[in-house]
């Protein structure tokens, strides 16, 4: 067979595969947007990783309804699935609910809307005596563990149809104080949780090409 039809084939293949996997994600994009605004919502599609990557987007503003239980173990299962230094598992994690636990939260935050608004936080905290163990890199390796495990929970929100922001920005004294802190348990980030009131932002967020930032061998520029 000629070169150029084995090439004009497996263009047609590719370009076959790329509109079969849009028309997927375009049929999920509708099935999850309908499941997300419905009044009742009910169990969430099933979503591929590739998609759940794609999705993922943080969403700062929140319904009122509660975040099923059930939703919450799964994302905590998922968070404890990390890889972690030494395997020495150095995160805690604090579900806030209350009305009152989570104004003074958002107070720590300077009121930002994903705070206020979000029916659950979930604090995310670095046991740097635990971690302590990994040696002289241990609060290093504790920050990591946890941020590993932050981005589990980010993801297992897409997965269940969750809205969810990672909040960075607070008063670390504030938050230690009000959830009651002993100096090695140090926050890493309060993850915000509730069913989408807001679509993630479109066009989504601008990354970096990968031309910019992957390097072959050594870094270049
Ligand atoms: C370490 C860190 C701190 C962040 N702090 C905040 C924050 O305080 N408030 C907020 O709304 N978003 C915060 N974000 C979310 C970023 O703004 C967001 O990830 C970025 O704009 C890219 O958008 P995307 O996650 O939707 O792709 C933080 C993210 C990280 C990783």
């Amino acid at each position: 067979m000629p070169t150029t039809m084995v090439a004009s084939n497996s263009v047609g293949m590719t370009r076959r595969r790329v509109l079969q996997s849009a028309a997927l994600s375009a049929l999920w994009l509708e099935a999850a947007e309908r499941w997300a605004f419905a009044a009742e919502p009910t169990a969430p599609p099933p979503i591929s990783f590739a998609d759940v990557v794609h999705r993922r987007a943080m969403i700062r503003s929140y319904k009122n309804d509660p975040v099923p239980d059930d939703k919450l173990q799964r994302l905590f299962e998922y968070a404890t699935r990390a890889p972690s230094g030494g395997n020495l598992q150095p995160w805690e994690f604090i579900a806030v609910k209350s009305p009152d636990g989570r104004a003074k939260l958002a107070e720590a935050t300077g009121k930002q809307t994903s705070v206020v608004t979000a029916p659950v936080l979930i604090v995310t905290c670095a046991d740097i005596q635990r971690a302590g163990k990994s040696g002289a890199r241990g609060s290093f390796f504790s920050l990591v563990d946890t941020a590993f495990a932050s981005l589990l929970i980010l993801l297992g929100a897409v997965e269940q149809g969750l809205g969810a922001c990672f909040v960075g920005s607070y008063d670390p004294e504030a938050v230690a104080k009000q959830l009651g802190l002993p100096d090695y348990i140090r926050p890493v980030g309060l993850i915000t949780l509730g069913f989408p009131a807001e679509r993630p932002q479109k066009p989504k967020t601008a990354k970096l090409p990968l031309s910019k930032v992957v390097h072959q061998e050594k870094w270049s520029r």
